[in-house]
């Protein structure tokens, strides 16, 4: 039995490893048919990457153990066959299947797409849908498309370079500033995959996600008529809101964020520089992955951004008293 041991800890270690393959963040686990492509592709060069070390291993098993070393393929003839010929074909077949890949995986020719821009900032996601019937929308952070019809990405950066990456649905694009990229998604199946920067562009590239929520057709159109409505002032009954939404315009939040709609007085929700709030309720998460959405996540991230995520560009507003902050999260959560 003892003997077992060691066969039954190494199956144990490769369906740990292969359950890496799976989730909403794996390229070996694709809800596209470009991410399927990628993966097929994958999957035969790692086969073919493996049958080469393979065969190599048993050369040169083969090579120290043979009894007699007189006898065997000439050197010359081996160099010739062995050192030229087996890897230029097999760099010529990689060559050309890449070309092929590359080529059945790049949908720009597609009709009809759904243009969406996102733009890259330290370290959050502007996603701009700038000609939906209806008007243009803006969110962060997440990205909600059709499932089915192809998603023009155009991708681009307010600062430095980050990479967008969906690893279930495409491969990578770099975001450059003072330059506009393309990339067109296909999801073939609705579900929620997560992407992730995949340049290194400062202390939180990490935790610089973006959720892809795909949905069927009429789930879309749904989900943009509810985000291109106005959301209605909180009633003035509700006395927690209405605190909650006065802060938000006492503390200055209006400098940075955008909440259509709340233009009022010395005030005005229209600043540029950090995400449209105007659905922030209706988010998966918030701070770009770091925290899952709800009234305390918001109110811990609002009073200790700098200790969640250090190094965001937003201050931690930790000189709002208790209420006054669990007011304010429970206006940004209403926001759906
Ligand atoms: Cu943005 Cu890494």
């Amino acid at each position: 039995m003892r003997a077992r041991a060691p066969a039954a800890l190494a199956g144990v270690a490769a369906l740990a490893a292969l359950g890496a393959c799976a989730g909403p963040q794996s390229a070996l686990d694709p809800r596209g048919p470009a991410a399927a492509t990628l993966a097929d592709f994958s999957w035969i060069l790692f086969a073919g990457g493996a049958l080469i070390f393979l065969g190599t291993m048993a050369l040169l098993g083969f090579g120290l153990l043979r009894p007699d070393r007189t006898k065997g393929v000439p050197p010359l003839r081996f160099i010739l066959w062995g050192g030229l010929v087996f890897p230029g074909v097999t760099l010529l077949i990689l060559t050309v299947g890449t070309a092929m890949v590359g080529n059945a995986i790049d949908f720009r020719r597609l009709e009809d797409p759904l243009r969406v821009t996102v733009i890259g900032n330290m370290f959050w996601w502007e996603v701009v849908y700038p000609d939906l019937p209806g008007g243009r929308l803006v969110t962060a952070n997440e990205m909600r498309i059709p499932v089915g019809r192809p998603v023009e990405v155009t991708v681009t950066s307010r600062d430095v370079i980050h990479s967008f990456w969906v690893p279930a649905l495409h491969g990578k694009m770099d975001l450059i500033p003072g330059r506009m990229n393309r990339i067109t998604l296909i999801a073939s199946e609705a579900g929620v995959v997560r992407g992730q920067c995949a340049e290194f562009c400062g202390d939180q590239h990490a935790w610089m996600a973006l959720f892809v929520v795909a949905l069927e057709p009429a789930d879309f159109d749904a989900w943009v008529r509810e985000q291109q409505a106005v959301p209605a002032p909180p009633d003035p009954a509700d006395t927690q809101l209405a605190r909650g939404r006065a802060a938000f315009l006492e503390a200055g939040c209006g400098a940075c964020h955008v909440i259509r709609g709340l233009a009022e007085g010395p005030y005005a929700a229209v600043g540029q520089l950090g995400p449209d709030l105007t659905h922030v309720g209706s988010r998966l998460s918030i701070g770009a992955g770091v925290l899952p959405n709800g009234v305390g996540p918001l109110a811990a991230w609002i009073a200790g951004v700098q200790d969640i995520k250090a190094g965001a560009r937003m201050p931690s507003y930790h000189t709002l008293d208790g209420e006054t902050l669990t007011a304010l999260a429970a206006y940004l959560e209403s926001l759906k």
